[in-house]
Protein backbone atom coordinates (compact mmCIF):
# COMPACT_ATOMS: atom_id res chain seq x y z
CA UNK A 1 0.00 0.00 0.00
CA UNK A 2 0.98 3.44 -0.90
CA UNK A 3 1.69 5.60 1.97
CA UNK A 4 1.59 9.54 2.83
CA UNK A 5 4.18 10.16 5.73
CA UNK A 6 4.71 13.67 5.56
CA UNK A 7 4.11 17.24 4.41
CA UNK A 8 5.88 20.14 3.61
CA UNK A 9 4.65 24.41 3.47
CA UNK A 10 6.57 26.65 1.88
CA UNK A 11 6.68 29.70 -0.04
CA UNK A 12 7.61 29.50 -3.60
CA UNK A 13 8.97 33.46 -4.64
CA UNK A 14 10.31 33.66 -7.93
CA UNK A 15 13.23 35.61 -7.28
CA UNK A 16 14.67 33.02 -5.05
CA UNK A 17 14.98 30.55 -8.05
CA UNK A 18 16.61 33.81 -9.98
CA UNK A 19 19.19 34.29 -6.55
CA UNK A 20 19.57 30.42 -6.92
CA UNK A 21 20.43 30.68 -10.69
CA UNK A 22 22.06 33.54 -10.96
CA UNK A 23 24.69 32.76 -8.25
CA UNK A 24 23.83 34.93 -5.47
CA UNK A 25 22.26 33.23 -2.64
CA UNK A 26 25.33 33.77 -0.75
CA UNK A 27 24.53 37.41 -1.08
CA UNK A 28 23.48 38.39 2.87
CA UNK A 29 19.99 39.09 2.08
CA UNK A 30 19.34 35.76 0.64
CA UNK A 31 21.17 34.36 3.38
CA UNK A 32 18.41 34.79 5.76
CA UNK A 33 15.76 33.21 3.46
CA UNK A 34 18.28 30.02 2.43
CA UNK A 35 19.36 29.53 6.19
CA UNK A 36 15.96 28.44 6.88
CA UNK A 37 15.93 25.78 4.23
CA UNK A 38 19.13 23.96 5.77
CA UNK A 39 17.70 21.70 8.41
CA UNK A 40 15.08 20.97 5.28
CA UNK A 41 17.56 20.00 2.67
CA UNK A 42 19.02 17.63 5.38
CA UNK A 43 15.87 16.57 6.43
CA UNK A 44 14.95 15.64 3.12
CA UNK A 45 18.04 13.71 2.04
CA UNK A 46 17.22 11.40 5.06
CA UNK A 47 14.14 10.73 3.92
CA UNK A 48 13.73 10.28 0.52
CA UNK A 49 10.67 9.99 -0.54
CA UNK A 50 9.49 7.87 -3.64
CA UNK A 51 7.09 10.62 -4.56
CA UNK A 52 6.08 13.96 -3.90
CA UNK A 53 2.53 15.21 -4.67
CA UNK A 54 3.25 18.61 -5.57
CA UNK A 55 0.29 21.27 -4.83
CA UNK A 56 1.09 24.04 -6.39
CA UNK A 57 -0.26 26.94 -9.15
CA UNK A 58 0.21 27.55 -11.73
CA UNK A 59 1.14 31.54 -12.93
CA UNK A 60 -0.60 32.31 -16.70
CA UNK A 61 2.51 30.01 -17.71
CA UNK A 62 0.90 26.76 -18.26
CA UNK A 63 -2.90 28.05 -18.28
CA UNK A 64 -4.05 31.11 -19.36
CA UNK A 65 -7.59 32.60 -19.30
CA UNK A 66 -8.65 30.95 -22.61
CA UNK A 67 -8.30 28.12 -19.91
CA UNK A 68 -8.89 28.20 -16.25
CA UNK A 69 -9.21 24.86 -14.34
CA UNK A 70 -9.69 25.06 -10.56
CA UNK A 71 -7.69 21.82 -10.30
CA UNK A 72 -5.14 20.10 -12.92
CA UNK A 73 -3.75 16.97 -12.32
CA UNK A 74 -0.38 15.57 -14.12
CA UNK A 75 -0.55 12.51 -15.26
CA UNK A 76 3.09 12.87 -17.38
CA UNK A 77 5.77 10.46 -17.38
CA UNK A 78 7.57 14.25 -17.22
CA UNK A 79 7.17 17.88 -16.69
CA UNK A 80 9.28 20.02 -18.45
CA UNK A 81 10.41 23.84 -17.07
CA UNK A 82 8.09 26.86 -18.17
CA UNK A 83 9.96 29.25 -19.52
CA UNK A 84 8.18 32.28 -17.73
CA UNK A 85 9.95 35.00 -20.11
CA UNK A 86 13.32 35.13 -19.64
CA UNK A 87 14.16 31.29 -20.26
CA UNK A 88 13.13 28.16 -18.87
CA UNK A 89 15.29 28.01 -15.14
CA UNK A 90 18.31 25.49 -15.43
CA UNK A 91 16.68 23.22 -13.20
CA UNK A 92 16.19 19.18 -14.43
CA UNK A 93 13.10 17.98 -16.19
CA UNK A 94 10.55 16.51 -13.23
CA UNK A 95 9.51 13.05 -13.65
CA UNK A 96 6.42 12.20 -13.42
CA UNK A 97 4.69 8.91 -11.75
CA UNK A 98 2.16 8.39 -14.40
CA UNK A 99 0.42 5.24 -12.75
CA UNK A 100 -0.11 6.52 -9.66
CA UNK A 101 -0.98 10.05 -10.68
CA UNK A 102 -3.84 7.69 -12.83
CA UNK A 103 -5.20 6.06 -9.98
CA UNK A 104 -5.39 9.32 -7.91
CA UNK A 105 -7.05 10.79 -11.10
CA UNK A 106 -9.77 7.87 -11.00
CA UNK A 107 -9.80 7.65 -6.93
CA UNK A 108 -10.64 11.50 -6.70
CA UNK A 109 -13.07 11.73 -9.40
CA UNK A 110 -14.79 8.50 -7.99
CA UNK A 111 -14.99 10.80 -5.05
CA UNK A 112 -16.46 13.58 -6.23
CA UNK A 113 -13.73 15.91 -7.31
CA UNK A 114 -13.71 16.53 -10.36
CA UNK A 115 -10.21 17.22 -11.79
CA UNK A 116 -8.66 18.55 -14.66
CA UNK A 117 -6.31 15.92 -16.11
CA UNK A 118 -3.13 17.14 -17.62
CA UNK A 119 -1.01 14.86 -20.11
CA UNK A 120 1.25 18.14 -20.74
CA UNK A 121 1.81 20.61 -18.36
CA UNK A 122 5.22 23.23 -18.48
CA UNK A 123 5.79 23.69 -14.76
CA UNK A 124 6.65 26.78 -13.12
CA UNK A 125 8.20 28.73 -10.17
CA UNK A 126 5.40 27.60 -8.09
CA UNK A 127 6.57 24.45 -8.27
CA UNK A 128 10.09 24.65 -9.10
CA UNK A 129 11.46 27.16 -6.49
CA UNK A 130 10.21 24.77 -3.56
CA UNK A 131 11.83 22.13 -5.21
CA UNK A 132 15.47 23.85 -5.29
CA UNK A 133 14.75 25.21 -1.73
CA UNK A 134 13.99 21.50 -0.75
CA UNK A 135 16.70 19.21 -2.58
CA UNK A 136 18.70 21.96 -3.68
CA UNK A 137 20.87 22.22 -6.63
CA UNK A 138 21.10 18.84 -8.32
CA UNK A 139 21.71 17.23 -11.68
CA UNK A 140 18.34 14.95 -11.54
CA UNK A 141 15.24 15.34 -9.52
CA UNK A 142 15.99 12.13 -6.66
CA UNK A 143 12.12 11.02 -6.97
CA UNK A 144 8.89 11.36 -8.93
CA UNK A 145 6.87 14.00 -8.81
CA UNK A 146 3.08 14.12 -9.35
CA UNK A 147 1.95 17.80 -10.12
CA UNK A 148 -1.37 19.37 -8.76
CA UNK A 149 -2.12 22.47 -10.21
CA UNK A 150 -4.86 24.71 -8.12
CA UNK A 151 -6.60 27.92 -9.59
CA UNK A 152 -5.63 30.98 -6.83
CA UNK A 153 -4.90 33.30 -9.66
CA UNK A 154 -8.40 33.93 -11.84
CA UNK A 155 -11.74 34.31 -9.48
CA UNK A 156 -13.72 32.07 -8.69
CA UNK A 157 -11.23 30.35 -6.44
CA UNK A 158 -11.48 27.28 -4.45
CA UNK A 159 -12.07 28.00 -0.76
CA UNK A 160 -10.12 26.39 1.96
CA UNK A 161 -12.51 24.21 3.10
CA UNK A 162 -12.47 22.61 -0.46
CA UNK A 163 -8.97 22.32 -0.83
CA UNK A 164 -8.82 20.55 2.57
CA UNK A 165 -11.81 18.33 2.12
CA UNK A 166 -9.86 17.36 -1.22
CA UNK A 167 -7.05 16.74 0.46
CA UNK A 168 -8.46 13.58 2.50
CA UNK A 169 -9.85 12.39 -0.54
CA UNK A 170 -6.04 12.44 -1.47
CA UNK A 171 -5.09 10.41 0.97
CA UNK A 172 -7.55 7.69 0.76
CA UNK A 173 -6.27 7.41 -3.29
CA UNK A 174 -2.92 7.43 -2.18
CA UNK A 175 -3.91 4.47 0.46
CA UNK A 176 -5.71 2.52 -1.86
CA UNK A 177 -2.79 2.39 -4.17
CA UNK A 178 -1.55 -1.19 -4.03
CA UNK A 179 2.52 -0.53 -4.36
CA UNK A 180 4.37 0.03 -1.46
CA UNK A 181 5.19 3.69 -2.01
CA UNK A 182 6.02 6.62 0.68
CA UNK A 183 4.68 9.62 -0.35
CA UNK A 184 5.33 13.19 0.87
CA UNK A 185 3.07 16.36 0.28
CA UNK A 186 3.40 19.51 -0.11
CA UNK A 187 1.30 22.61 -0.05
CA UNK A 188 3.44 26.08 -1.53
CA UNK A 189 2.44 29.61 -1.91
CA UNK A 190 1.85 32.19 0.16
CA UNK A 191 2.40 33.59 2.86
CA UNK A 192 1.30 37.09 2.93
CA UNK A 193 1.67 39.06 -0.54
CA UNK A 194 -0.31 41.45 -3.07
CA UNK A 195 2.14 42.16 -5.81
CA UNK A 196 -0.22 45.00 -7.34
CA UNK A 197 -2.82 47.11 -6.79
CA UNK A 198 -2.54 50.30 -3.80
CA UNK A 199 -1.43 47.58 -1.35
CA UNK A 200 1.34 46.23 -3.16
CA UNK A 201 4.21 45.17 -0.47
CA UNK A 202 1.44 44.18 2.25
CA UNK A 203 2.69 41.68 4.58
CA UNK A 204 1.35 40.23 7.93
CA UNK A 205 3.32 38.90 10.38
CA UNK A 206 0.44 38.47 13.07
CA UNK A 207 -1.84 37.22 10.85
CA UNK A 208 0.94 34.52 8.86
CA UNK A 209 1.89 33.18 12.57
CA UNK A 210 -1.61 32.62 13.80
CA UNK A 211 -2.43 30.71 10.27
CA UNK A 212 1.00 28.14 10.95
CA UNK A 213 -0.22 28.08 14.62
CA UNK A 214 -3.72 26.99 13.15
CA UNK A 215 -2.60 24.59 10.44
CA UNK A 216 -0.89 22.55 13.04
CA UNK A 217 -3.52 22.36 15.93
CA UNK A 218 -6.79 23.28 14.15
CA UNK A 219 -6.82 22.59 10.44
CA UNK A 220 -10.23 21.73 10.66
CA UNK A 221 -11.62 24.94 11.74
CA UNK A 222 -8.51 26.93 9.94
CA UNK A 223 -10.42 24.75 6.39
CA UNK A 224 -13.43 27.56 7.85
CA UNK A 225 -12.01 30.66 7.15
CA UNK A 226 -13.75 32.51 4.15
CA UNK A 227 -11.33 33.62 1.24
CA UNK A 228 -12.28 37.08 1.52
CA UNK A 229 -10.25 37.00 5.02
CA UNK A 230 -7.20 35.82 3.02
CA UNK A 231 -7.45 38.39 0.44
CA UNK A 232 -8.46 41.13 3.32
CA UNK A 233 -5.55 39.99 5.73
CA UNK A 234 -2.73 38.25 3.69
CA UNK A 235 -3.17 40.22 0.60
CA UNK A 236 -4.65 39.63 -2.83
CA UNK A 237 -1.89 37.04 -3.24
CA UNK A 238 -2.12 35.42 0.17
CA UNK A 239 -4.68 33.58 -0.95
CA UNK A 240 -2.56 30.47 -2.13
CA UNK A 241 -2.37 29.94 1.10
CA UNK A 242 -5.25 27.74 0.42
CA UNK A 243 -3.21 25.17 -1.58
CA UNK A 244 -1.32 24.23 2.07
CA UNK A 245 -4.70 23.87 3.49
CA UNK A 246 -4.98 20.66 0.82
CA UNK A 247 -1.32 19.10 1.98
CA UNK A 248 -2.43 19.58 5.68
CA UNK A 249 -5.87 17.25 5.09
CA UNK A 250 -3.98 14.64 3.69
CA UNK A 251 -2.46 13.83 7.07
CA UNK A 252 -3.19 11.63 9.38
CA UNK A 253 -5.62 13.51 11.14
CA UNK A 254 -6.40 11.74 13.53
CA UNK A 255 -3.19 11.99 15.62
CA UNK A 256 -1.03 15.33 16.43
CA UNK A 257 1.66 16.39 13.51
CA UNK A 258 5.04 15.81 14.60
CA UNK A 259 7.02 19.42 13.73
CA UNK A 260 10.09 18.91 12.19
CA UNK A 261 10.92 22.68 11.21
CA UNK A 262 9.60 26.03 11.09
CA UNK A 263 10.77 29.29 9.53
CA UNK A 264 8.68 32.45 9.09
CA UNK A 265 11.18 35.34 7.60
CA UNK A 266 10.17 38.64 5.90
CA UNK A 267 10.86 39.60 2.97
CA UNK A 268 12.10 38.00 -0.01
CA UNK A 269 10.94 39.69 -2.61
CA UNK A 270 7.30 41.05 -1.69
CA UNK A 271 6.62 37.96 0.33
CA UNK A 272 6.26 36.55 3.32
CA UNK A 273 8.05 33.31 3.61
CA UNK A 274 6.42 30.72 5.51
CA UNK A 275 8.04 26.71 5.99
CA UNK A 276 7.11 24.04 7.66
CA UNK A 277 7.73 20.39 7.86
CA UNK A 278 4.73 18.18 9.06
CA UNK A 279 5.62 14.43 9.94
CA UNK A 280 2.03 12.15 10.42
CA UNK A 281 2.09 11.60 14.32
CA UNK A 282 2.36 7.67 15.66
C1 LIG B 1 6.23 36.97 -5.82
C2 LIG B 1 5.63 35.96 -5.06
C3 LIG B 1 4.86 34.98 -5.67
O1 LIG B 1 4.21 33.97 -4.99
C4 LIG B 1 4.70 34.98 -7.04
O2 LIG B 1 4.02 33.98 -7.61
C5 LIG B 1 5.27 36.00 -7.81
C6 LIG B 1 6.04 37.00 -7.19
C7 LIG B 1 7.08 38.03 -5.18
O3 LIG B 1 7.17 38.10 -3.95
O4 LIG B 1 7.71 38.80 -5.91
FE1 LIG C 1 2.80 32.75 -6.46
Amino acid sequence: MAKITASVYTSHVPAIGAALDSGKAGEPYWQKVFSGYDYSKKWNKDNIPDVVFLIYNDHANAFSLSLIPTFALGTAESFPIADEGWGARPVPVVKGHPELASHIAQSLIQDDFDITIANELPVDHGLTVPMSLMFGEVDEWPCYVIPLHVNVVQYPVPSGARCFAMGKAIRRAVESFDQDLNVHIWGTGGMSHQLQGARAGLINEKWDNDFLDELIAEPEKLSKKPHLEYVEEAGSEGIELVMWLMARGAMNLEKEPIVKHRFYHVPASNTAVGHLILEDGI
